[in-house]
């Protein structure tokens, strides 16, 4: 029967399901950018270090919110597109290079965007090479990490560094880990001893 609350439930349904769909369209597969950088803009890092700029899009909009930034990319054009200021610095070089740099003359990251060659080897690499030099309640922020089917598992996509997130999420002593599982996926990880930030101490400074 054609009743009144008959009708207002059908349309709020209707508007339900509209809203539900016309949101998830909204989502955009770099959303990483705007969520890094509110990250950053809470956490003023001291130190932001990004392996893999490609054009600098999500570089350029830490500069704000960082006292220091530094990227690496083993393509020279990337540096083109870091915006020009006395707090960025580009390093044209592979992300083991620089890592081998930071034995010699150690720095203390606040956080680090892993986001370079995404195969489950290179992502481990670089995150045991990096995890020394990130300080106490620094986060490592893991780029591709959740791709949405296995057509986006390919090497020129997300790669397979969903893998590397599966295996270090087991280790909980260092350090904890959550993924968001939105594609193209996006893995935040806190280096920690103890719950409290201030109850740690780095030992950079
Ligand atoms: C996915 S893009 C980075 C996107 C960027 N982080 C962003 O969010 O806008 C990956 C970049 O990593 C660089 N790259 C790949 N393998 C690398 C390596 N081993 N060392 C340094 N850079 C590397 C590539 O040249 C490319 O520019």
């Amino acid at each position: 029967m054609l009743t009144r609350k008959n009708i207002t439930n059908y349309l709020s349904n209707i508007t339900r399901i509209i809203t539900k769909s016309s949101t998830a369209e909204k989502v955009a597969e770099n959303w990483h950018e705007d969520f890094i950088m509110s990250l950053a803009k809470i956490m003023r890092p001291n130190l932001y270090l990004e392996l893999g700029l490609y054009q600098c899009e999500l570089f350029n909009k830490i500069i704000p919110y960082a006292d220091v930034l530094i990227g690496i990319d083993i393509n020279s054009d990337a540096g083109k597109f870091m915006l020009k200021t006395g707090k960025a610095r580009f390093v044209n070089t592979s992300t083991d290079e620089y890592a081998k740099k930071l034995l010699r003359k150690p720095l203390s990251i606040d956080m680090l965007f892993i986001d370079a060659n995404h195969s489950a080897k290179a992502v481990e690499k670089d995150f045991y090479n990096y995890f020394p030099f990130v300080s106490p309640h620094g986060l490592i922020i893991f780029h591709d990490t959740h791709p949405k089917n296995y057509d986006y598992i390919n090497p020129g996509y997300c790669g397979d560094c969903y893998k590397t997130i599966r295996k270090l999420s087991y280790q909980t002593k260092d350090y904890e880990m959550v993924t968001i599982p939105v594609h193209p996926g996006l893995t935040i990880c806190r280096k920690r001893k103890s719950q409290l930030k201030w109850q740690e101490k780095s030992k950079f400074k």
